[in-house]
């Protein structure tokens, strides 16, 4: 699959990181970062995400990248993590830098567009604007980390939310499912 990646300056870099490691061994990977999202991921994380054969890295300015455009062909897109300014200025039309413009085209295109969000508490304007975007085709699916299946690491928390990503996505993994199989 060919599948968007954006970084938004919301804290859980963690997740992008992760989510990016199961997804470019099998998928081509167009990747953006928000400005404010390229000094936190340095933060949270201590390293900066490289392009490589799998992953190319767009700038969030860049309007000729190609997903600026409906008429290419990108399977979906994920906004990990997905800060509230985003949200609101992708609920709103906003569509002023490549990730909201990318956002609103998968929309428009009825296409996959999973937002990652993190925040909390919500406010009133949070929760409308998670609602238009999910009238609208989005799917809302908050990095909130389940601990049924135990996990003993920061890692295997985080990949609570990753791996819920990767099953919206339909992409294959062999992390942990509630229930035994008949
Ligand atoms: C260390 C740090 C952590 C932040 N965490 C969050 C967060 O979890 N959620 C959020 O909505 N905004 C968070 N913010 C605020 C956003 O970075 C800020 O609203 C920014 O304008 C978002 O822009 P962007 O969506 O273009 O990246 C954080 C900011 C900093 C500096």
């Amino acid at each position: 699959m060919k599948i968007i990646v954006a970084v938004t300056g919301a804290s859980g870099s963690i997740y992008a990181e992760r989510l990016l490691k199961y997804l470019s061994k099998n998928h081509k990977i167009l990747a953006v970062f928000s400005k404010n999202a390229i000094k936190i991921y340095k933060e949270e994380t201590g390293s900066s995400l490289k392009e490589s054969a799998d992953i190319t890295l767009y700038d969030d300015d860049d309007f000729n990248a190609p997903f600026a455009s409906g008429s290419s062909r990108c399977d979906a897109m994920v906004i990990c993590p997905c800060s509230m300014g985003t949200l609101g200025r992708i609920a709103s039309g906003v569509s002023d830098s490549l990730i909201t413009r990318a956002a609103d085209v998968m929309l428009k295109e009825r296409r996959k567009l999973i937002l990652v969000v993190r925040e909390t508490p919500y406010n009133l304007i949070h929760i409308r604007n998670m609602e238009t975007l999910t009238l609208s085709g989005a799917v809302i699916c908050p990095a909130c980390p389940s601990f049924y299946s135990k996990p003993q690491s920061i890692e295997d928390l985080v990949d609570t939310v990753v791996f819920r990503i990767l099953d919206l996505l339909g992409v294959e993994h062999n992390g942990f499912r509630w229930g035994k199989a008949k």
